[in-house]
Parts: structure tokens; C-alpha cells; sequence
């Protein structure tokens, strides 16, 4: 395992120790896109998931999975924390869906185009080099799949959240990286994708976008339906949009190449535990935040 595998199982399994919060669902409930729940799309986003394979990188205690796997969705979820899958297991194992413990890109580089959908919700996805893991997530996609991922804005972001805050106080090392709109969308591509869209999402009460969710798809014959794409083969930003199993643990140890070279310094996520952020942000500190012990 990389520095970033070992750092972020270690941080989630601990938090899987402790009590979860009260506002999460006992039964599936509504895809949740953001930090604030109920806001936000849904999992309208994504189409028609009826029928489809899906997989959810970083599915933590698979609250978003259960929501897809309700929907008709044939539901994989990978997570590196062997108790955040435990926790899934005990919380939706009447629900159908296969959680596999290890990391996304050595678990994904072992199914070529087997999912319709991939998603990642604060997940896999902004936690580990997005250079290794995209190309992974295009090869396990088939012609004409999709990929919709939704990170914290960059202005959430800075070396601070280098740690998480858990329910108990304590802060825990964690890897993030994160990008502008267009230094992911150039990540996306970079890795053989078509970016349809990337969606500022601003926070309830107005302030300031809070996350951007990212929908691309693997170039192919068959689109998924209903999807929002961009109109003119260029990938749009929105900004901002309103308010509205089986577990078991494989120690691998053999990371995927990346595909290409990175787009370049600027343009491409950087990692907020190692450097400083290279564009404008507003102020943390300007910032109202649910941060708390979910994410
Ligand atoms: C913030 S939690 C998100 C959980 C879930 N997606 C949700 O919305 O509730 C991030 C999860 O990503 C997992 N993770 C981080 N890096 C990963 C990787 N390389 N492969 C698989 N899981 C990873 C962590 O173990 C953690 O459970």
C-alpha cells in the first residue's frame, strides 16, 4: 500500500469505530451528492440506474450505495477500510449489493469494462493520485459508461484538511487532493474520458459553491440515457447550481501506470496535504462549514 492507502484506511477505520451521526438513514434514502443532505440533485443525475452494474469507489458505510442498489442498481462498493465495509455489511446486508475491500485502483485494474456507472462521493475519488485511479475507473467502464464523482470545492480545501475530525474529537492524517472545475475536468480527459459536465454546487444558504460533482463518460458506441450532457462536444461548467455482501481484505501492493502525463502543475489536482494551493480561494475561515466526523 502507498502512503495514501495507509493513511486514509487507517483514518476510516477508526472512524468506523465510533457512534454514527444521528442524521444518517436507517433505511436507503436519498443519493447524497453534497456535505448538506437533502440538498442538491439526487440520484436523477445519473439516469436510469435500473438494471445497471455499478460501483462505488470510496463507498465508506454505503449509505449512497443502498440508495442505488433500492433503485435497481447491481451494486458493487469498494472501500479500503475493512470496518467502514463491516459497518455497510450490518447496515445494508438485506440490500443486494457486493462490498470489496482494498484499494480502487488495484480492485477496478481487475474488472475491464464491467460497470455501466462508477461513482464516487466524496470517495476514492480526491483521496488518492488521480492520475493512477482515473485511468483505472475508464478501463473498468464499458464503451459509453459513466463516471459521476462529486469532490469538496477547492475554496473548502487547504492544508487543514490534511487531518479528518473525528466524532470524538480527534484528528486523524488523511490524503486529499483536490482541483478547480477545469483542473479536474483536464484530469478526466487526461485520462481518456469525455467530460459531459462539471456542476458547482453552492451551499444552502447561498454563500459560495461547496462541491463540484463531475459527470464523464468512457468514449463508445452507447451513451446511458438521460444523463446531462454538454451541447457542443465541450464540457460545461455550471457554476454556481441552486440550492435545491462480502468483505475480506487482498494486501496488494501493485499500482497501475498512469496512462498519460499529467496536463500540467496548474491545471492539475494538487495534494492539499503536501502543497499550497496554486489558485485563489476564498478564506476558510469565511466559510460556513458542516465539517464534522463524515467526511
Ligand atoms: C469521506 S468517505 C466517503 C464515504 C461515502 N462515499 C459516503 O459518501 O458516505 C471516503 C471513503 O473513501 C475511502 N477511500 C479512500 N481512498 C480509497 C481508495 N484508494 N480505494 C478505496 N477506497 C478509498 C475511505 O476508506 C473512506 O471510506
Amino acid at each position: 500500500m502507498d502512503r495514501s492507502a495507509v493513511l486514509n484506511r487507517a483514518a476510516w477505520d477508526r472512524q468506523a469505530t465510533l457512534l454514527l451521526p444521528a442524521d444518517r438513514p436507517s433505511r436507503p434514502g436519498r443519493l447524497e451528492w453534497t456535505q448538506y443532505p437533502g440538498h442538491g440533485p439526487g440520484i436523477d443525475l445519473l439516469g436510469d440506474v435500473s438494471g445497471r452494474t455499478v460501483v462505488e469507489v470510496g463507498c465508506g458505510s454505503a449509505d449512497n450505495l443502498a440508495a442505488l442498489a433500492a433503485a435497481g442498481g447491481h451494486c458493487t462498493g469498494i472501500d479500503l477500510s475493512p470496518a467502514q465495509l463491516e459497518r455497510a455489511a450490518v447496515r445494508w446486508g438485506q440490500q443486494t449489493m457486493s462490498l470489496l475491500c482494498g484499494d480502487a485502483r488495484t480492485l477496478l485494474a481487475e474488472q475491464p469494462t464491467a460497470f455501466d456507472i462508477c461513482v464516487s462521493i466524496f470517495g476514492a475519488i480526491g483521496h488518492c493520485p488521480p492520475e493512477q485511479l482515473l485511468p483505472v475507473i475508464t478501463d473498468a467502464l464499458r464503451p459509453g459508461g459513466l463516471l459521476a464523482f462529486s469532490v469538496a470545492h477547492p475554496r473548502w480545501l487547504d492544508a487543514g484538511h490534511s487531518h479528518l475530525l473525528l466524532a470524538d474529537g480527534t484528528r486523524v492524517p488523511v490524503t486529499r487532493w483536490t482541483a478547480t472545475p477545469t483542473g479536474w475536468i483536464a484530469a478526466a480527459q487526461a485520462a481518456g474520458l469525455h467530460v459531459r459536465t462539471a456542476i458547482e454546487i453552492e451551499t444552502p444558504d447561498g454563500s459560495g459553491p461547496c462541491c463540484l460533482i463531475v459527470l464523464a463518460e468512457r468514449p463508445g458506441s452507447t451513451t446511458l440515457a438521460s444523463a446531462p450532457s454538454s451541447t457542443a462536444g465541450r464540457p460545461a461548467v455550471v457554476s454556481p447550481v441552486p440550492a435545491a455482501g462480502r468483505t475480506g481484505c487482498p494486501n496488494r501492493r501493485t499500482l497501475p501506470r498512469a496512462r498519460q502525463p499529467w496536463p500540467g502543475p496548474s491545471r492539475y489536482p494538487y495534494d492539499v496535504t503536501r502543497r499550497q494551493p496554486t489558485t485563489p480561494r476564498t478564506p476558510l475561515s469565511q466559510i460556513v462549514r458542516p465539517e464534522g466526523p463524515t467526511w
